[in-house]
């Protein structure tokens, strides 16, 4: 039913081993990467730790690295077009989106130097200039609240930005939410919708990924937790087949069982990339 092809980063990087870049990316874990299209494909990388412990003093790394795909069709290319540039404040596994048809960003939570919150930016895709601030308008935004981290971002055929799950940050407490926020470009209000899950459980490490015709989104792998409960890191989502299904236009959530021909069906995993195919 559905066919989902999974890309690993790996698989960028793994390019990057055989072909030369001009400048090279800084290597990273829990980057935050967008495609866009309008206007020339182009991928956008945000932040992500220069170390494992993403806390410590050089966590948090403030490049942005910018990759033109206009000339990859060409198996001869000489290197990878890696642009390399800046971004106002250090973060690792910020939520990023396309907002306003590919002429700025979204970027919210993440692990971001101290003091650690949950503001959000509006960025320009131009300059990488903060066009908005969104602490006004935050409904997480207190020193006392925890921070977002690592959660999965959509945007809407409409523009809206849908995010959910990850973990929540408060110093040494980790938890996870079952929260879906939904982000009105215009307004610049984020709210928090309050659906149950599937189980009440909540993803982290998770991907989400938009149907073609925008009225689905399937979540897919990572670590299921009971809501506002310690996050301890076990891989208890045994199966990559069980997906949950969020409709868009009735904000309701659903499981699927993915159609495989495996006999074992394939292994869960966290932190890994989904896309869509063309067709689905
Ligand atoms: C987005 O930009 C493209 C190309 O510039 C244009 O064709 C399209 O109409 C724009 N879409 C919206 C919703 O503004
Ligand atoms: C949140 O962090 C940003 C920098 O990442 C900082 O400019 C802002 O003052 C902080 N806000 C609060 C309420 O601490
Ligand atoms: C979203 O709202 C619900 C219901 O008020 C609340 O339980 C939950 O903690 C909120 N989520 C976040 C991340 O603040
Ligand atoms: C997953 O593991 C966590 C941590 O051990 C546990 O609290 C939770 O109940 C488990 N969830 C499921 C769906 O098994
Ligand atoms: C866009 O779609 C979302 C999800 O269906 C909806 O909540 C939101 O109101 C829509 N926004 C606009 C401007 O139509
Ligand atoms: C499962 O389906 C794929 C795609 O049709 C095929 O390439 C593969 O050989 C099949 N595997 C088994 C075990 O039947």
């Amino acid at each position: 039913m559905i066919k989902l092809v999974f890309y690993f980063l790996l698989g960028i990087f793994h390019c990057q081993a055989i072909l030369q870049e001009n400048p090279p990316p800084t290597p990273r874990s829990f980057p935050a990467c967008v495609l866009l299209t309008n206007g020339g494909s182009r991928v956008y990388c945000y932040g992500g730790s220069l170390q494992r412990n993403q806390d410590g003093p050089s966590g948090p790394s403030n490049e942005v690295d910018i990759l033109d795909l206009s000339i990859f069709n060409s198996p001869t290319i000489p290197a990878l077009t890696w642009k390399k540039s800046t971004f106002a404040y250090a973060n690792a596994g910020v939520a990023l989106a396309s907002i306003n048809n590919d002429s700025a960003l979204f970027l919210y939570g993440g692990n971001q130097q101290w003091p650690k919150n949950n503001t959000g930016y509006i960025v320009s895709t131009t300059d990488n200039s903060i066009m908005a601030s969104l602490t006004a308008a935050n409904p997480m935004d207190s020193s006392l609240t925890p921070f977002i981290h690592e959660s999965r971002v959509v945007t809407l055929q409409n523009g809206t930005i849908w995010m959910f799950g990850g973990q929540l940050i408060n110093y040494n407490l980790r938890t996870a939410t079952s929260s879906v926020f939904l982000f009105d470009p215009v307004s610049q209000v984020l709210t928090n919708l309050t659906v149950p899950t599937p189980g009440g459980n909540t993803r982290f490490g998770h991907t989400a990924t938009l149907s073609k015709d925008g009225t689905k989104i399937y979540v897919i792998g990572g670590f299921i937790f009971p809501p506002e409960t310690d996050v301890q890191f076990q891989q208890n989502n045994t199966q990559l087949t069980d997906i949950w299904v969020y409709d868009v236009p009735s904000s309701q959530w659903s499981t699927v069982q993915a159609n495989s021909n495996q006999t074992t069906p394939p292994a869960m995993r966290t932190f890994h990339t989904t896309n869509r195919r063309n067709h689905c």
